[in-house]
């Protein structure tokens, strides 16, 4: 069932020369790159029996997943906001900091600065490829600096994880597809975002995922 999603979705593509563009859908996003890319999302998909774990050497093969989690980071940024302490004044855009404030950074807003990511609001994975790598302290969603997360590389794990097993392992809809959302200042869905979620049969698990 997913090997023939993924190829009714690879011909829609094909067909709509958007190979490289923005991305709507997971699936879409995971579909839009090199052909190379594609193939090892499906070795890994299909080398699998059931109730067989990841290894690390198949995470290291899920680049462009990972690229498609940074850009939903960079758009729903999970820590929104941190804080610091101003060590000395600091001059920045023509204000003085004093020695001693507190300084509140706004991760959401530098993921929205236009003169950084351009069209922020559009959802496109491949900013983060290596030639268009943000530069250093524009992509925050784990901080940055000598404080900046130190779970970064077991959250990557937990995140490729578990986007491997829920594309193979589970069938999912989404009840309302137009459901909105309030920023509280997490984002809070209006409905809960509620989905129907099925377990594949083991069978076609197995042989198709
Ligand atoms: C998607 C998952 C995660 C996100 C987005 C995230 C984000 C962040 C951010 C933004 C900070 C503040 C960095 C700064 O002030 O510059 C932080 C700090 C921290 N995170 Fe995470 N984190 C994640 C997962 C984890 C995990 C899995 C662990 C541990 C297993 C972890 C442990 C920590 C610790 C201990 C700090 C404090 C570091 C310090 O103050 O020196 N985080 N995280």
């Amino acid at each position: 069932m997913l090997i023939h999603l993924i190829h009714e979705k690879r011909d829609a593509l094909k067909e709509q020369n958007q190979q490289r563009g923005p991305h709507k859908d997971l699936i879409t996003s995971l579909l839009s790159i090199r052909d190379n890319d594609v193939g090892k999302q499906e070795e890994i998909a299909t080398a699998k029996a059931f109730e067989e774990a990841l290894t690390w050497e198949d995470l290291t093969k899920m680049r462009y997943t990972w690229r498609v989690a940074n850009e939903i980071m960079r758009i729903n940024t999970p820590v929104p906001l941190s804080f610091r302490r101003s060590k000395q004044d600091v001059e920045y855009g023509g204000f003085i900091i004093p020695k001693g404030w507190q300084v509140l950074l706004f991760a959401s807003m530098t993921h929205m600065d236009d003169s950084i990511f351009q069209n922020p609001t559009m959802f496109d994975p491949t900013r983060f490829e290596k030639h268009a790598s943000p530069p250093p302290f524009s992509y925050v969603a784990f901080g940055s600096g000598p404080r900046m997360c130190p779970g970064i590389e077991f959250a990557k794990m937990e995140t490729l994880a578990m986007v491997h097993r829920l594309v193979t392992r589970f069938s999912w809809v989404l009840l309302k597809k137009d459901e909105s959302f309030k920023r509280v200042p997490m984002p809070k869905f209006d409905q809960g975002l509620l989905a129907r979620v099925s377990l594949l049969k083991e069978t076609m698990v197995s042989n198709e995922a």
